[in-house]
């Protein structure tokens, strides 16, 4: 079992590489179901769960040919279907397997696909995904564990208002409508920068889709889609955990690739720490000035609200900020297992509820730690990054499902970082 070990206290000063969007390649991958021409793709990040999603795409019959001397681009070919069935196995890996459902459904008429479970965060139920495609005429079993979706008279375009604004759902419905016969409208979409992207991908690829990025979009069903040429948008979360360890080491960190549209109420949240966030012309330069973040409540929300993948990260840095910060998790209920480790480390947090209130301290103290989910992991690094003494972080496997050559990424501003067997 690997683990990552961390000499702390170091002032990070470096240069890094954003990589693409895991949450928007992932069901941009799915979309490759929908057509029997090749989908291209630029800028795939190197990740875990990336492989996963390729393995998945192989068994229902899409070739996904990684191009030799070209990093990141990736090719998915499905000239047919070899099963409409995405396995227990398989599925309980990744929950984002669930994506398959719609464009297996709008692509075949049908769909077999594993019940995710839930994960260390939450439940993570799928009802929402199942009532939208019933809304659209399928007809939906849930059998030994399994979704069976079935068309009886084909996809119909239908009015669906998802109860809440679920990120999977939305793009599970979107594209199950871009083939549906009739139009599809959608309400109370989520409106993350990833669904941008898989819209922008859909359309590239035929699809006819207005709003995608607000609350209400509208997807007029064609007979087919073709292939297309597309590139992963920048990872506005991993983006963010890199600018919080310029924050929580008072260092400067120039993050090449990335965006500032793509973070939304973050920005002001990450500001008001103290941190200097600006656009340069290869990306924006985080500078944590010479003084610890002074601190800041925030509230996790549906995009453009504060995201809430980067509330375990913005909780480290809170630990060591020169005053207290309120933080309220609204989205999922068990994202603070990230809590107990970093109590460990020295830090001072009261958790009531959905709300963990961070007292901060003038340093943490290296210690053995265990990541639980992808997210708590890497706030146990940036904890690592400044704490003193020698951090011991175990279960990293949850780190790399998410982010691409960490520790490279970190030893380039100088950490002393190293993944030991
Ligand atoms: C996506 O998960 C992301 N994953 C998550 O990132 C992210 O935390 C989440 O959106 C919220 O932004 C991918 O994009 C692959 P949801 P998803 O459906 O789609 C409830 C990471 O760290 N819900 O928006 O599963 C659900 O229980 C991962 O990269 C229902 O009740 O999130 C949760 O409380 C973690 N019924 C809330 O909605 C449903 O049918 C938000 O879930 C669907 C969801």
């Amino acid at each position: 079992m690997d683990k990552i070990l961390i000499q702390g206290g170091k002032r990070l000063d470096g240069r890094i590489a954003v990589s693409a969007a895991k949450n928007a390649a992932l069901p941009i991958m799915a979309a490759a179901l929908l057509a029997d021409e090749p989908l291209e793709l630029e800028n795939v990040p190197d990740l875990a769960d990336i492989s996963s999603m390729r393995r998945l795409l192989q068994l229902l019959g899409v070739e996904a040919i990684h191009k030799a001397g070209a990093p990141g681009r990736m090719a998915l070919h499905c000239p047919e279907l070899l099963s409409t069935t995405a396995p227990y196995d398989l599925v309980r890996k990744m929950r984002a397997s669930v994506l398959v459902l719609g464009p297996l459904v709008a692509r075949a008429g049908e769909a077999r696909v594993s019940l995710p479970g839930g994960c260390a965060i939450g439940t993570r139920p799928v009802d929402i995904h199942l009532s939208g495609l019933e809304a659209m005429g399928a007809v939906i079993d849930l059998d030994g564990g399994y979704i069976h979706a079935t068309t009886p008279k084909g996809l119909q375009g239908g009015d669906f208002r998802l109860p809440m604004p679920s990120v999977g759902a939305t793009e599970n419905l979107m594209m199950a409508a871009t083939l549906a016969k009739g139009t599809t409208r959608l309400q109370n979409c989520a409106c993350e920068p990833e669904i941008v992207d898989l819209a922008a991908c859909l359309t590239a690829m035929g699809a006819k889709i207005e709003g995608a990025g607000t609350p209400d979009i509208r997807i007029e069903g064609v007979a087919q889609l073709h292939g297309a040429l597309h590139r992963i948008i920048p990872d506005r979360i991993e983006t963010a955990t890199y600018a919080m360890a310029a924050g929580i080491t008072r260092g400067r960190i120039e993050i090449d690739g990335a965006d500032l549209a793509l973070f939304g109420d973050a920005l002001d949240k990450l500001r008001a720490t103290g941190l200097v966030v600006e656009a340069t012309e290869t990306g924006i330069v985080v500078d944590g000035g010479d003084r610890r973040p002074l601190g800041v409540d925030v509230m996790t929300q549906p995009f453009p609200g504060f995201a809430t993948d980067i509330q375990a990260q913005f909780m480290a840095m809170m630990c060591v900020a020169d005053g207290a910060a309120m933080i309220t998790e609204t989205i999922f209920e068990n994202r603070f297992m990230h809590v107990p480790e970093l109590m460990r480390m020295g830090a001072r947090i009261t958790v009531q509820g959905p709300s963990a209130l961070v007292r901060g301290v003038e340093g943490l103290k290296g210690a053995p730690v265990m990541a639980t989910d992808l997210r708590a992991s890497v706030s146990l690094v940036l904890a690592g990054l400044a704490a003193s003494g020698t951090t011991e972080v175990n279960r990293i496997y949850h780190l790399d499902r998410g982010y691409a050559g960490l520790e490279a990424k970190l030893r380039a501003c100088g950490a002393l970082i190293e993944r030991v067997a």
